[in-house]
């Protein structure tokens, strides 16, 4: 049986409906849905009625037909998600539709116990991840092993170029076909734009983009939206119609570029874009994504945020620049808790991909808002789990099995993970 949170926040999902909204549909206080929708450790958690548990399947059950709203592919061999059908490789953002995203949704709420170290399963025993990083990164490759790991499987990783076997000038394609014969998914972060996608087509087994240059970063782009979600219910907004900023370098921030063109499979979203003169994102994704009723918005000041729902703030990619220079990115730019607290509404959600920039003088966020409850930016990073269990296990064919095979952990894990977590992580 599915647990009461993932029936939840799968009904609100699907009605499209704030907490406020959903409580009066199933006639219970909003206190008492809060405290159903809680994990099951926490001490505020209740279970919630059998006869409310059946009226949310009843509306489930007659709830209209979802439609689909897919992204336009620039990545030509991307087979889009039809539901229920299987993953093949996840390369780009725009295989999905708003549906398929929500699906997967459901999954990561499946996945939460296991995530949050309450529950266990070993659904991927015996399967071994190839995690190739041919680019810096700390925590999307950990996150993609210790994902696997919780699903019971195994991670093999390899970082940088230098100790690869590209130095000595293989290609991808081989690459790519003699790690297929050692793992059971792979995935690669790399340099250039459409290189994934490259090594994709020299293999049969499952393929995960975990940032292919400028490109794309579709996994954070899929935790991104789905940690905005849990950020909107709790604050009873919806994605149709939100203000989202996007501060930062937005042409070479592979991240901003999946998440925008995700956000824009919803409806009558604004985005406020602000960039230093010559990072602006490409005029071809702005061209996309304006639809839908969807605005964007391109501004030079960040007085601007004054009433953005979310403020996703990026780091500038120093490491990509080929004649752009950073001039004019000085304190103005700053994200930081004067900042917050002077210009923008008191329920702003304050997201960043991380790294931050922390070095004096890179103006990225400030950590003066650590601690903040607005701050979001490690319940992002703790969302990438569940996420990219989601992932793996839709790709390896295991997502109806594990609901079933979860028991309990051993060992107890801290309530606060962080000692300085807002109440909120
Ligand atoms: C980002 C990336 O690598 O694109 N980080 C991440 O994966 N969370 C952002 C960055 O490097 O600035």
């Amino acid at each position: 049986m599915i647990t009461q949170q993932v029936l939840l926040r799968d009904a609100m999902r699907r009605l499209d409906m704030t907490r406020d909204a959903f409580a009066d549909r199933i006639g219970s206080r909003r206190r008492a849905l809060d405290s159903w929708l809680l994990p099951d450790e926490s001490n505020e958690f209740r279970a919630m009625p059998e006869v409310a548990r059946r009226f949310v399947q009843e509306i489930l059950a007659n709830a209209a037909p979802r439609v689909e709203v897919a992204t336009q592919s620039v990545y030509p061999s991307d087979n889009p998600l039809v539901p229920g059908a299987p993953l093949r490789h996840l390369l780009s953002v725009d295989q999905f539709s708003r549906e398929t995203a929500e699906d997967l949704f459901r999954l990561a709420d499946v996945m939460q116990p296991i995530a949050r170290r309450q529950k266990v399963t070993r659904v991927l025993e015996g399967a071994v991840l190839a995690n190739l990083f041919f680019e810096a990164s700390t925590r999307t490759r950990v996150s993609f092993g210790a994902a696997f790991c919780r699903l019971g499987g195994s991670v093999c990783d390899t970082t940088g170029f230098t100790f690869s076997s590209m130095a000595k000038g293989e290609s991808i394609h081989d690459t790519s076909r003699v790690i297929a014969g050692y793992a059971d998914a792979i995935v690669v972060r790399h340099p250039e734009q459409g290189a994934v996608a490259e090594f994709a087509r020299a293999t049969n087994v499952p393929v995960v983009n975990g940032g292919d240059g400028p490109g794309e970063h579709p996994t954070q782009a899929l935790l991104d939206l789905y940690t905005i979600q849990r950020e909107f219910s709790r604050l009873g907004k919806r994605v149709d119609g939100a203000h989202i900023a996007l501060v930062g370098d937005l042409k070479y921030g592979r991240t901003v570029h999946s998440l925008i063109k995700l956000l824009a499979l919803y409806k009558g979203v604004r985005f406020t874009l602000i960039a230093p003169p010559s990072l602006e994102m490409p005029g071809s994704i702005v061209d996309r994504v304006s639809r839908n009723g969807n605005v964007v918005e391109v501004r030079d000041s960040l007085a601007s945020l004054a009433d953005a729902d979310i403020v996703y703030a990026t780091r500038i990619q120093k490491e990509r620049f080929a004649e752009e220079s950073i001039e004019g990115y000085g304190a103005a730019f700053e994200i930081n808790r004067a900042l917050v607290d002077r210009v923008c509404k008191p329920d702003v959600v304050v997201m960043h991909p991380l790294p931050r920039d922390s070095r004096s003088g890179s103006h990225d966020l400030s950590a003066d808002l650590d601690g903040d409850p607005r701050l979001a930016i490690f319940r992002q990073t703790d969302n990438g789990i569940p996420v990219r269990m989601a992932i793996f296990a839709s790709l390896l064919g295991v997502d109806k099995l594990v609901q079933r095979s979860m028991r309990d952990a051993a060992w107890t894990p801290p309530v606060h993970i962080g000692p300085e977590d807002s109440v909120l992580d």
